[in-house]
């Protein structure tokens, strides 16, 4: 009997978007699908300065940590093996990690609701941009400061709440029609 063919990625999966929208929990799932490894940016980060990103923001400051942000997403994204990369929701953000990913990867937003994005980030106090103050406020100033950013990734996809299957589906299904996944 022939067997199933497995799904073969032939480019790294760079998936960007507010915090919230499900970067890691639907990036871990469609690595397992896809049978590749994931990586997260964040936790990458943290490695390479041996410290949690509250601690970075807090001990250095914005500006470092995104120093070392787009350092290490270039080195990510320098791996030849395709694989699932989630980014912290700023990253897409610097002009320079962006040409990289669109030379060397395939850039996937995960587009969610204010309300949606709300509930998620609500369950965690983990994100120092949004201790400062108002959690729906400051994610609905991003959400007019980044929208037009992330709406130059190659692929949208739709993150509702509670559907990370459909949403993995979803985006291997995309993957498929532009011929990155065969
Ligand atoms: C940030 C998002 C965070 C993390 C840092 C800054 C941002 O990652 O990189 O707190 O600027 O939106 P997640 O999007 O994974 O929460």
């Amino acid at each position: 009997m022939k067997q199933p063919q497995s799904p073969v990625l032939s480019r790294i999966v760079v998936l960007v978007g507010l915090m919230g929208a499900g970067k890691t929990t639907v990036g871990r799932s469609l690595a397992k699908e896809l049978g590749v490894r994931f990586r997260d940016s964040d936790d990458e980060i943290a490695k390479a300065a041996g410290c949690s990103i509250p601690d970075i923001f807090e001990l250095h400051g914005e500006a470092i940590f995104r120093d070392l942000e787009q350092r290490v997403l270039i080195r990510l994204l320098e791996q030849k093996k395709p694989y699932i990369l989630a980014t912290g929701g700023g990253a897409f953000m610097n002009a320079g990690v962006r040409e990289a990913i669109r030379e060397l990867g395939v850039a996937v937003w995960l587009k969610a609701d204010l309300d949606v994005l709300l509930e998620r980030v609500s369950r965690r106090g983990t994100r120092p941009l949004l201790e400062t103050g108002d959690k729906r406020a400051i994610l609905e100033r991003l959400m007019e400061e980044r929208y037009p950013v992330y709406a130059e990734a190659e692929i949208t996809i739709n993150s509702a709440a509670g559907a990370r299957e459909k949403v993995m589906e979803d985006i291997i299904r995309v993957l498929r029609q532009k011929g990155y996944v065969t």
